[in-house]
């Protein structure tokens, strides 16, 4: 694809794009997540990324704020090894970590973290509804009174909305059909592309194990999120940002 290996940076550039093609409005969201961080949390806050991918959101979030500490999980070795090399460019205020949400017990073998703040951006979408509500549950578990989660994501309009639901999938169609003329990979071209890395292809044949029995989960609408949120134990539990069925959720502990 190129006549050299493109660097760290250049792939969570390019991922950047490619996620783009798939959200419009990505950049908003994370900018709404970073505003009610500086709003809400003193500056040395410690955060915990769910399925950080190659650390875009750690990324920003770190950029942010000098004095801020993250905590960025990912189950994808690929992935999780891309955002430890972009992360390495805030030192040690990055971790990252091995992490299946899917398996009930996973943020008690993150080991101790006081978090403030737990992110998360197009991933959540990932679980089962089940699995939804465990992780959810295990948060509010251990959270701190006062700390904040925010999830962005789309989150499809139910039965009850087919116009709305029509007009969010030809928007995102329209959103793809511009980012592929522009240039922007596809998914799948920019697997293609991080394979060119010798360190990220070795771990491409874990990776594909490791989701190859994990198909698309319907995804949930926001009723179910916040229902969920408030069931295991949130408070405060709402939006502060949307986009057609893209949504920011938040919620209180
Ligand atoms: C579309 S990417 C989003 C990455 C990043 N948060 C962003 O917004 O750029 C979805 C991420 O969810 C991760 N993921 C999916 N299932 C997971 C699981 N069970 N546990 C941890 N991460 C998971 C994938 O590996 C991938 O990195």
């Amino acid at each position: 694809m190129t006549d050299h290996p493109p660097s760290p940076r250049e792939l969570l550039t390019r991922w950047d794009d490619q996620q783009a093609a798939y959200i419009a409005h990505r950049e908003a969201r994370f900018t709404t997540m970073l505003d009610v961080l500086r709003l809400y949390l003193p500056e040395d806050f410690t955060a915990l990324d769910l399925a950080c991918g190659p650390g875009s959101l750690s990324d920003r979030l770190l950029s942010a704020f000098p004095r801020a500490s993250v905590t960025a999980v990912d189950y994808d070795p690929l992935l999780l090894r891309l955002a430890t090399l972009v992360l390495a460019d805030h030192g040690d205020r990055a971790t990252t970590a091995e992490t299946d949400l899917a398996e009930p017990g996973w943020l008690a073998r993150l080991g101790p973290g006081n978090w403030d703040a737990v992110v998360t951006s197009t991933a959540l979408h990932w679980l089962s509804p089940g699995q939804l509500l465990n992780v959810y549950s295990e948060l509010a578990a251990h959270l701190a009174p006062g700390a904040l989660l925010m999830n962005a994501d789309h989150l499809r309009y139910g039965p009850g909305f087919p116009t709305l639901r029509a007009l969010a999938e030809r928007h995102d169609e329209e959103t793809q059909t511009a980012a592929f003329a522009a240039g922007a990979d596809t998914w799948g071209d920019w697997f293609a592309r991080a394979a060119e890395v010798p360190d990220l292809a070795a771990r491409s044949a874990e990776r594909e194990r490791r989701f190859a029995d994990r198909p698309p989960q319907p995804l949930s609408g926001l009723d179910f999120h916040l229902a969920a949120l408030r069931t295991a134990g949130f408070s405060e539990v709402g939006t502060v940002w949307q986009y057609l069925d893209d949504y920011v959720v938040f919620a209180r502990r």
